[in-house]
């Protein structure tokens, strides 16, 4: 049973998808603590390696927890519901948080709401104001996925286009690999790209209306450094600005077209980026220069809102637990779950 709608709701969200474990107290829709402990062991291996980021979350889980109640200032007690990442994400680092949000909300005798991490990247618009207004098309940008959401409602949202092969995240971090840069290089490049210039070009994708594809343009961006080192040794490192700038530029560029595209073509006036990419300087500032032009209200989340955070979660599950959408306790995580265009997974 969901309380009275003039009850206030606390709601404690867990986030363990990949390799941040986040932890957040939503009351009423509103943002009270949202703790994230950052995983670096990953950093020396060029990528996240699963069984180390699910003994990472065992680990951070009950500090992380304890932290953000604190915070908040709210005892397990207080708490009317869990919301949790069902999906999408690692299987091993979901089950972490999965396991822990069922035997709390076990424990004190309360229910448990279910959340699309995909979904939830789009709702963390809705943990500061201003709002966008519905519907608007959310491009959701991230280290797994590349997405274009209609968004119609805070429970109804439809994906219209995403990626064929690497997400855009992917792309900043593959290309940071190529250059030598530590995981995850898209801060990094986002970072060097302001200090250069756009001067190389490269090989632009052709896909479908909506969608996107990354892995064209990592294998243009990889024969075009062979081919200049073998003349000069050093040309990444004496020319990185420029080349982190022409990287940078190149994913942005494809990313707006397509944003442009679809919110033309829906006939839509709002758009937003969502998403760890959606912290990109380039696009933020992109967004901003487009929607002024073409006249679109346009949103982008507070830099904490961006990557990976338990906030986002608990904004999801405050609307779907308002809605009555409860799971119960024999779900699991679903490492491949997709947003459906009806409101709950
Ligand atoms: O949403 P997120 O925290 O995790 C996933 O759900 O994947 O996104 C992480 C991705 C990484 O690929 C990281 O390189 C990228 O977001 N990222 C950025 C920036 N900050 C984070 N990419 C480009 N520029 C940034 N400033
Ligand atoms: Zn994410």
């Amino acid at each position: 049973m969901t309380k009275h709608p003039n009850t206030k709701i606390t709601i404690l969200a867990i986030e363990s998808s990949c390799d941040d474990t986040s932890a957040a107290v939503i009351r009423d829709g509103a943002v009270l603590s949202n703790r994230i402990a950052n995983q670096t062991v990953h950093s020396d291996y060029g990528g996240v390696i699963p069984e180390l980021a699910s003994r990472m979350h065992d680990k951070n889980i009950v500090p992380v927890v304890n932290q953000a109640l604190i915070d908040a200032d709210v005892s397990k007690s207080d708490l009317d519901a869990i919301a949790f990442t069902k999906g999408p994400g690692l299987l091993g680092s979901l089950l972490v948080g999965v396991n822990f949000a069922k035997s709390l909300a076990l424990g004190l005798d309360i229910p448990i709401v279910e959340v699309n991490h995909m979904e939830a990247h789009v709702m963390a618009h809705f943990a500061e104001a201003p709002y966008p207004e519905f519907p608007f098309i959310c491009l959701t940008v991230s280290g797994g996925h590349t997405q274009l959401v209609l968004v119609n409602d805070h429970n109804n949202m439809e994906v219209i286009g995403s990626t064929l092969d690497d997400a855009a995240g992917e792309a900043f971090d593959k290309t940071g690999k190529l250059l030598g840069l530590p995981h995850p290089a898209g801060p990094i490049i986002d970072k060097y790209a302001q200090m250069g210039k756009p001067l190389y070009t490269f090989a632009k994708p052709s896909v479908g209306e909506f969608d996107f594809s990354f892995s064209g343009l990592k294998t243009s961006i990889l024969y075009s450094l062979q081919k200049r080192v073998k003349e000069d040794p050093n040309w990444v490192s004496d020319n990185m600005y420029d080349i982190c700038a022409s990287v940078q530029s190149s994913i942005v560029t494809i990313l707006l077209e397509k944003l442009e595209h679809a919110v033309e073509k829906l006939n839509v006036k709002s758009a937003a980026i969502a998403g760890g990419v959606s912290a990109n300087s380039a696009l933020r500032n992109g967004l901003l220069a487009l929607g002024k032009k073409k006249h679109w209200h346009t949103y982008i989340p507070a830099f904490n809102y961006c990557t990976d955070n338990a906030a986002m979660i608990g904004i999801s599950g405050y609307y779907h637990y308002l809605a009555g959408h409860l799971s119960n306790q024999s779900v699991s995580p679903e490492p491949r779950l997709t947003i459906t265009a009806s409101s709950k997974n």
